[in-house]
């Protein structure tokens, strides 16, 4: 295929390298994007005289044709294009004829990905919102219905305090709501027009930049030309609010893995999406979040390869940009299928074994700090106190038991503040109702919490 460019060369350009060079059968994906911005751009150029306005609407009318023969499946755009900007240009001059040669007028194929970039992922981060939102409700009500179940806390993966299910729930809608902040905060970024600084320096040609941003609902135009066609900072940002969004799941995923275990047994899979296994007749597999987070690992490598692609890359544009395309399609395909597989697991996947979940917080030794605070409210200095419960654990350890099953006579001898209240006090639904500090896992305060999130999320 000729070249636009081919009367500056005398020969054509090596096949292997063709293909090398061209982006088209991945940045296709921006096709709607790049018709719409080139549509602002023709009318801007009509807006400014730049061209006539009849120009202008056969311009215009030349794209919305396009645009309906693609949403119309007549039309799907492929080598031997180079990328989807050439490929759209080449088909609008063959649709009517040299008018189309008129679009290019003013800007460079540089500004032009950046706006077409920019456009699509605007839009994606919008609906990974709607999808977080949706895996927030569900996680909510999960939260909801179990504010008096509890689950043993863990630190270290070592028992620790017993907490109530809901409250365990709650941590995860804080860290996707951190993820939505951030990533409004990364739209806001990207959400900045790039069309109008043309190869890297501006034009001569008469263009109003404010006009074509007003056109694509950008907020706010790049000042510097040179600054507007080398920015993939956003794409970075991007990339690192989703690893960030990743994380999350694939701590919920290992959770889970955790709970549907024999040994654990918090949780069991329902049959909506769990998967057997091809040899063991007994086995049902948590294939869902393990896929989750197995696949965490390609968004981080994604932002990797952002960061490696944009280091050292001097002013302006260069081709190395054209590789910023992959990892942000990809993450926004992994995110946004992740946190879709997540919601559905979190709302038909999984049952919590509430009657386990119960046995689990009465056989431990996780309300150890409650016998302690006991002594402290007693005017035992903590450190003390913690000797002291130390001992106990020590003690209760050697015999195979519990402190329930201390006798108050054995419970005095190493502390004679201990009274017959204690047993009450390191009742697991005690420990866990006591916790009434702000943020703490006490009923009080998650009932607070739920109220404010049924709020938040105009449930
Ligand atoms: N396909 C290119 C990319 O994705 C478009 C911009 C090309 N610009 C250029 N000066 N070669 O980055």
């Amino acid at each position: 295929m000729s070249k636009v460019w081919s009367k500056r060369f005398d020969s054509s350009l090596n096949l292997f390298i063709e293909k090398f060079n061209a982006s088209i059968c991945f940045d296709k994906k921006l096709i709607l994007e790049d018709i719409e911005c080139s549509i602002a751009h023709a009318k801007m150029l009509g807006h400014t005289q730049v061209i006539s306005s009849q120009e202008a609407l056969k311009i215009i009318s030349g794209l919305e044709n396009i645009k309906n023969e693609f949403l119309e499946g007549k039309f799907s755009p492929g080598a031997p294009s180079e990328d989807i900007h050439y490929c759209i240009e080449e088909k609008l001059i063959k649709l009517i004829g040299e008018t189309g040669k008129k679009l290019h007028t003013g800007r460079s194929r540089n500004d032009q990905v950046g706006t077409d970039l920019r456009l699509w992922l605007r839009k994606e981060i919008d609906n990974l919102d709607l999808l977080i939102i949706d895996l927030q409700k569900a996680l909510f009500n999960i939260a909801k219905a179990n504010v008096y179940t509890l689950i043993p806390g863990y630190t270290h993966m070592q028992r620790a305090q017993p907490l109530s299910l809901a409250h365990h729930m709650l941590a995860y809608l804080e860290m996707f709501q951190r993820d939505r902040e951030r990533l409004k905060e990364v739209r806001s970024r990207v959400n900045t027009s790039p069309l109008g600084a043309a190869a890297l320096a501006g034009t001569k040609i008469k263009i109003d930049r404010n006009f074509t941003a007003e056109e694509l609902g950008f907020e706010k135009i790049y000042k510097n030309s040179i600054d507007a066609v080398s920015d993939r900072d956003f794409c970075v940002e991007f990339v690192s609010a989703s690893a960030l969004v990743m994380s999350h799941l694939s701590k919920i995923s290992e959770e889970i893995i955790l709970w549907v275990t024999d040994e654990f047994s918090f949780a069991k899979l329902t049959d909506k999406c769990a998967t057997g296994s091809s040899l063991m007749p007994q086995k049902k597999n948590p294939d869902v979040p393990e896929l989750i987070r197995g696949k965490t690992g390609r968004v981080y490598g994604h932002l990797q390869a952002l960061l490696t692609m944009i280091k050292g890359v001097p002013l302006s544009y260069n081709k190395d940009f054209q590789e910023d395309k992959e990892p942000i399609f990809d993450t926004v395909e992994t995110t946004s299928s992740c946190i879709q597989a997540m919601t559905i697991l979190i709302s038909e996947g999984i049952e919590f074994n509430v009657d386990n979940l119960a046995d689990s917080v009465e056989n431990d030794f996780s309300n150890a700090t409650d016998l302690a605070d006991y002594l402290v409210g007693k005017n035992v200095p903590f450190r003390t106190a913690y000797q002291v419960v130390g001992e106990i654990v020590k003690y209760c350890l050697k015999r195979k038991i519990l402190f329930k099953n201390l006798r108050i006579d054995e419970l005095k001898k190493f502390h004679n503040k201990f009274e017959e209240d204690i047993f009450e006090n390191i009742h697991p639904i005690n420990v866990v109702k006591s916790r009434i500090s702000k943020g703490g896992t006490g009923f009080v305060q998650v009932e607070i919490e739920i109220k404010n999130w049924q709020k938040k999320l105009l449930l």
